[in-house]
């Protein structure tokens, strides 16, 4: 059978290229869309006002299909407040941070301070309340996808479906595969343990098809691993159809990830991104820095589960210019060799930066050439 470049995924949102991007950043959504593919904003860490707000701009400047990635109820914790979640923590895990933080000068804690916004204050993932906050607000603003890589339910995807939302579900095997399209999740993406950021422990290359075969015929799309027009060939061979991609936009010119780790991603080999629970608790793969290398020594406590582990921690997973608190806090050269970025092993195939439109050109171009076709 002849795979073709447009597939399923191309009418189900509407855009030319199968091809979705995951990044924190507005300009890279909007560049993503224009330039024939279907970008999602990274919207777990911010308030519902300022969704509307990213999601506003985003459509100001691209009249293309965007998608919105949150996290939902089943993940949070319910009538728990920052003070309650601060008691939890251990105090040899205390010691240990100061420890670490103290010579360096680094703050308390980025994430997670007391009488901050709710979505800072409880970590990652906020409250049951809050989600479904968020969610309200990124509906108003006719997305064509919500995604999530936690927790879709049957009335959320209810209410995604009322307001002509799509939704998506990232997994890392089949069990929650299943789960997912019983819950009448669109789109599955099937993450291989490749991927940047929170990630699982099956490869891409076995996990798609198995996935493919048990959610039929909810369509798949292949994330973990994917930079160029092979990953997206071989994404479509094993079923898929289309990719769902994240690492390869971090360097692109519209990415605001600081100019020191899109100098990290780009001199990354296949071995400097590593799998560590010590950002948020939960598996999630990043660049090697020394900051993981600290953790692994004999008195590092055990981790803590999320949102616990990095509600005491200055550490932040993607250091962005638009954050110019934390930004300036790793702007000296002793710290940086602490800082890091989640980034998947397709950082190794990443050699220059590049605007997002030449990234999206090239990953066609070359997948066309394979295909010999159109
Ligand atoms: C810097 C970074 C941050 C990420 N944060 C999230 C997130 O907040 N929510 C989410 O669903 N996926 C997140 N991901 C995972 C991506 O959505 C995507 O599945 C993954 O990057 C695909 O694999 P790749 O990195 O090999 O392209 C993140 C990925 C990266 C690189």
């Amino acid at each position: 059978m002849a795979i073709s470049l447009h597939t399923k995924l191309c009418d189900m949102l509407d855009i030319e290229y199968p091809v979705m991007a995951f990044n924190h950043c507005r300009d890279v959504v909007a560049a993503v869309g224009n330039a024939g593919g279907c970008g999602v904003l990274g919207a777990l860490a911010l308030p519902p006002e300022q969704i509307a707000i990213e999601a506003n701009w985003i459509k100001e400047h691209s009249d293309k299909p965007f998608g919105i990635d949150l996290v939902f109820p089943s993940a949070a914790p319910e009538m728990i407040t920052h003070e309650q979640l601060m008691a939890m923590i251990p105090q040899g895990y205390k010691d240990f941070m100061d420890k670490f933080k103290a010579p360096l000068g680094l703050p308390e804690q980025i994430w997670g301070g007391a009488g901050m916004d709710v979505f800072l204050e409880l970590g990652i993932g906020g409250s049951y309340e809050s989600q479904l906050k968020q969610l309200d607000a990124a509906l108003e603003t006719k997305p064509a996808i919500i995604a999530a890589a936690l927790g879709f339910n049957r009335e959320i995807v209810d209410r995604c479906h009322s307001a002509g939302a799509k939704c998506a579900t990232l997994v890392g095997n089949v069990k929650n595969a299943k789960r997912a399209a019983e819950a009448g999740v669109d789109i599955i993406v099937a993450q291989g343990t490749e991927a940047g950021g929170h990630t699982g422990r099956i490869g891409t290359l076995a996990l798609v098809p198995q996935v493919v075969d048990a959610v039929s015929p909810t369509p798949v799309l292949a994330a973990g691993g994917i930079a160029d027009g092979r990953g997206l060939v071989a994404a479509l061979a094993l079923g898929a159809v289309g990719v769902w991609t994240g690492t390869i936009w971090l360097t692109a010119h519209e990415s605001p990830l600081v100019d020191f780790l899109k100098d990290r991603v780009i001199e990354a080999t296949d071995e400097d991104a590593v799998i560590s629970k010590i950002y948020t608790g939960k598996t999630a793969r990043v660049l090697n820095c020394k900051y993981i290398e600290r953790w692994q020594q004999p008195d590092a406590p055990a981790t803590l589960p999320m949102p616990l582990q990095n509600l005491y921690s200055p550490m932040p997973l993607f250091l962005s210019t638009e954050d110019s608190y934390s930004a300036s806090l790793f702007d000296k050269p002793g710290l940086q060799e602490y800082a890091t970025s989640a980034a998947g092993n397709a950082a190794g195939l990443i050699k220059q930066r590049k605007s997002v439109r030449k990234i999206m050109e090239d990953m066609m171009t070359e997948a066309v050439e394979i295909l010999g076709a159109e």
